[in-house]
């Protein structure tokens, strides 16, 4: 029986991995009505079905959820001056996670605390997550499990037996998960809804703007009740927390680690702040000007994209490709890890050099481009909101802290294999800049 659903479900499936930019622009962009499908085991394996943004079909439904999305986070200021406002709480609490004194500190579990506060905060307001700080803990153990997963496994996990699911090393059920996930959503989504005071927070949060919008072109109608309108919710929220924490968590960690491993870089990167802010804690209001730190983020998501095979595609039909005919159906996978060391595109690619994105050239940068976020119709519908907080957690830290690896010892920049990449458990030293020197 267990054998014979893997063989429907899963079969000897032939998949069609790309692995450099032009080739994947081709498919994801250019070629999107032939490319941008997802594959439905997807749904079927994490139970998420057709809900959400992630594993939606492409289609009319999906182009309108996104928009709407998107133009909700755009509301919430992502990619905007007043976004420096919606941080300042995030920004002490992870200041104050880090302290004022000299210390080792493990990036994993700062990276990964910092970035529930924000989601939970952008999506449900700060105070309201703060009073279910409990419930958002649970939220963010279940998806740094779900990410401890091999791939491999989350298609066939649901199919395994009891005993050999035990016998198997971090092996998570995410079907499982994902539905304890959607309860705790639920039960947050419904209290947010009855609070009888409303703070200005929540009023700017992503459910309650969802809420009001549905309202407000449904003649007033209210969505709560409605089951299909409800889950949808549930399932875009699921994909901020899946899609959006531990992408973001992964960045930031690398960038930290990246700037422990290269005090060069980071010491320009402070030279750039101290000359655009001086003394004055630094904001997003003067980014432009702020050009080696962008190529520094750029840079790290060129070395480490965080999600190296992004999602999953599927061809819609029958297609011919660069001489091949690739049956409809066929998962495609671009393969953004090997894309970003392709020396023809990158020299020297195994190199952290911020500078190759200085060029002032725009033809030259355009063919340089990063695709972390991925590209065409299913890219990344939260990038605009993970460049604005990265960019605003990175200004700060390099503002108040020096980091360099601990006990004079190098850097580990290995990582291990999972739907994320995730770097080897390690720590850095970090220490407040004035412990040092004064600007
Ligand atoms: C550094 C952080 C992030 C990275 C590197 C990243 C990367 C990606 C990638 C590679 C994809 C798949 C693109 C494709 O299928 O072609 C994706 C999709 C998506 N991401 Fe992100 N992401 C990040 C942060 C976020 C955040 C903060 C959110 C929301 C809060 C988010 C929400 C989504 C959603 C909803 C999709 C599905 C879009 C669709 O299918 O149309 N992501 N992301």
């Amino acid at each position: 029986m267990i054998a014979t659903r893997i063989l429907t479900d899963i079969g000897p499936v032939k998949c069609l991995i790309l692995n450099d930019i032009q080739t994947i622009n081709e498919a994801f962009s250019l070629r999107s009505e032939e490319f941008g499908a997802r594959p439905a085991i997807l749904g079927n394996a994490t139970g998420m079905g057709n809900i959400g943004l992630v594993l939606l079909q492409s289609g009319a439904y999906h182009k309108q959820e996104k928009k709407k999305a998107m133009s909700l986070l755009r509301g919430l200021g992502a990619g905007s001056d007043k976004f420096d406002e919606t941080m300042q709480p995030y920004i002490q609490r992870i200041m104050s996670l880090i302290g004022d004194s000299p210390r080792k500190i493990n990036l994993r579990n700062l990276c990964s605390a910092a970035m529930t506060d924000i989601i939970g905060g952008i999506t449900f307001g700060d105070s309201f997550c703060n009073e279910r700080s409990e419930t958002c803990q649970k939220i963010r153990k279940l998806i740094s499990n779900n990410f401890q997963n091999n791939p491999a496994l989350i298609l066939v996990g649901k199919h395994l037996p009891l005993k050999l699911k035990q016998l198997l090393d971090n092996f998570t059920d995410m079907e499982s998960n994902i539905s304890k996930m959607g309860g705790l959503l639920h039960g947050m989504i419904k209290s947010l809804h009855h609070k009888e005071e409303q703070n200005q927070d929540i009023l700017n949060s992503f459910v309650f703007r969802y809420v009001e919008e549905y309202a407000s072109s449904h003649d007033g109608q209210s969505l709560y009740g409605n089951q299909k309108e409800e889950s949808q919710l549930v399932g875009l929220i699921i994909d901020f927390f899946q899609a959006g924490c531990e992408t973001t968590a992964v960045n930031l960690e690398w960038l930290m680690l990246l700037l422990a491993a290269n005090p060069d870089v980071q010491q320009k990167a402070q030279q750039e702040l101290a000359s655009v802010f001086g003394k004055d804690p630094p904001t997003l209001k003067e980014r432009r000007k702020l050009k080696y730190i962008t190529a520094l983020i750029a840079e790290g998501l060129r070395i480490r994209p965080p999600a190296p095979l992004g999602a999953p595609h599927s061809t819609t039909r029958d297609v011919k490709f660069h001489g091949y005919t690739i049956p409809g159906g066929t998962p495609v996978l671009g393969y953004y890890i090997s894309a970003h060391h392709n020396p023809n595109d990158f020299p020297d690619p195994h190199q952290f050099k911020p500078e190759r994105f200085l060029n002032n050239d725009s033809d030259e940068r355009r063919s340089k481009r990063v695709i972390s976020f991925g590209i065409g119709p299913r890219s990344c519908a939260g990038e605009q909101l993970a460049r604005s907080i990265m960019e605003s957690l990175i200004i700060h830290i390099l503002h108040q802290y020096n980091l360099s690896g601990k006990d004079g010892e190098e850097v580990d920049l290995s990582f291990k294999a999972g739907i994320n990449l995730v770097p080897n458990e390690n720590e850095v030293f970090i220490c407040p800049r004035e412990a040092i020197k004064p600007l």
